[in-house]
């Protein structure tokens, strides 16, 4: 393959996840060190990629230089004067437009403001902690107002008090409790580390919130306040967190729009979920079935004939991926059913999703009160055959299906009685 046709075929795969991520709101935490980081250019262009491609974007910083002295006035003053020169980087960063970069003619627009309400930390273990807030109130309506005026939104440390107070904030507790409370379908950390490692050594691609706060003890200060930030995020209702690494070019794009993603994604349960087919799945579907049909694997069915059938598609997903499918193509004249499109990303094999699926259809078809389902395939019949298929013939066929069989692909045919 050349290099063109390779970059076509690897745009093309982008496209499942470019339609799952459209629309979702995504917050950014970027933890201490990444706009000092010299790969933070990257990040700001990727950001601006995955902004063109509708997703609602917040960014949250954290300050790159932490200040553990007493606070007195002059520190406080320091610290929000820093978190602002940090804010007008990004926001510098954001503008930039230059012809050959990824952001000439983007025209971003970021907006920053007053969206945190703080209140003071106040006296703790003896030591006033002045200058120092806690989060109280996050304007929802304020950045969900850029957000549908097609802006990022940029959020600092710092809150303001009804006094009129400016407090400097833990940034961690900023982005738990915007992503919370803004009802965030993603939570990305961007931190020094590309992600959890497990005793092995190798990365954790996924982890459930469960397994994330057994490993936490293990884990050294950096991993642990991600983690943490990410379990609490999940257990407030955003269903994904990912921690992924801001000095690796192209790491939100790999995350993101790639299969097995870059980083480690946190979730509350099992990420694979296998359910009925919703419209969000019907691209994966396509994506999935596409090359099988024209390889001529899997029978020909048109794109319109596929959307109108979707609510017959089961789909096991992974993360919002569809990674594998199979549809159950009934008829309410008939006591026969066919198990049709069954297939499994190669990526995906050999793991027991198509039995699963399998599985699904037959239940559902014992539900409905089906008498029997059938399968017409040309290279999988003794895979079935283990399922508890039976050859057959066309016979078996419904009359509506009997004429088509004459004309198909020379299959086999196999039954199952239920
Ligand atoms: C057939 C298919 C759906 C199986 O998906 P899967 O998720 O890998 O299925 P499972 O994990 O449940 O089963 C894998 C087992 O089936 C075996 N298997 C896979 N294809 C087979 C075939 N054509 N004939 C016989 N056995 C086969 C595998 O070797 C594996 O066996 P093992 O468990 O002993 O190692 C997948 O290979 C696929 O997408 N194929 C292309 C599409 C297709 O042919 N669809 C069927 C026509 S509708």
């Amino acid at each position: 393959m050349t290099d063109s046709t390779n970059t076509i075929d690897w745009f093309r795969h982008t496209a499942p996840y470019i339609n799952s991520h459209r629309g979702t709101t995504v917050v950014v935490g970027l933890r201490r060190g990444a706009t000092a980081n010299p790969n933070f250019i990257n990040v700001v262009h990727d950001l601006a990629l995955m902004h063109s491609l509708g997703v609602r974007l917040v960014v949250i910083h954290e300050q790159n230089t932490f200040n553990s002295e007493p606070l007195t006035p002059v520190v406080v003053n320091t610290a929000v004067v820093e978190a602002l020169e940090e804010r007008t980087f990004i926001e510098r960063m954001f503008s930039m437009g230059l012809p050959n970069s990824p952001l000439h003619n983007a025209r971003l627009r970021v907006i920053s403001g007053n969206f945190i309400t703080a209140r003071p930390v106040g006296v703790i273990n003896g030591v006033d902690r002045s200058g120092r807030g806690l989060v109280r109130h996050v304007d929802v309506a304020g950045i969900t107002h850029s957000l549908d005026g097609s802006a990022i939104s940029l959020i600092s440390p710092l809150g303001h008090s009804p006094a009129g107070e400016v407090f400097t904030l833990d940034a961690l507790d900023v982005m738990g409790a915007v992503s919370r409370s803004l009802g965030a379908d993603k939570l990305i950390v961007m931190s020094d580390f590309d992600g959890i490692e497990g005793s092995d050594g190798d990365m954790q691609r996924q982890l459930t919130v469960d397994v994330a706060r057994q490993i936490l003890e293990s884990s050294d200060q950096a991993e642990k306040e991600a983690l943490m930030l990410a379990c609490d995020a999940c257990d407030s209702g955003v269903p994904r967190s990912h921690l992924i690494s801001y000095a690796l070019d192209g790491g939100l794009l790999k995350e993101l729009y790639t299969h097995d993603g870059i980083g480690t994604l946190i979730s509350p349960d099992e990420y694979e979920q296998i359910k009925v087919a919703e419209t969000h799945d019907l691209a994966g579907i396509l994506e999935l079935i596409r090359p099988l049909q024209q390889a001529g694997v899997l029978a020909e069915r048109p794109n319109e004939e596929v959307e109108r059938s979707l609510g017959k598609f089961t789909v096991i997903t992974k993360d919002s991926r569809v990674i594998a499918c199979a549809a159950l193509l009934d008829n309410p004249a008939d006591s026969i059913a066919e198990i049709a499109s069954v297939a499994t990303h190669t990526d995906y094999r050999d793991s027991g999703h198509g039995e699963r699926l399998v599985a699904a259809l037959i239940d559902a078809a014992r539900q409905a009160e089906l008498e029997r389902v059938y399968v017409r395939t040309t290279q999988t019949g003794h895979w079935f055959q283990e399922l508890g298929f039976t050859m057959s013939s066309s016979d078996a066929l419904p009359e509506s299906e009997k004429q088509k069989a004459k004309i198909d692909r020379n299959s086999n045919i196999l039954v199952r009685a239920l």
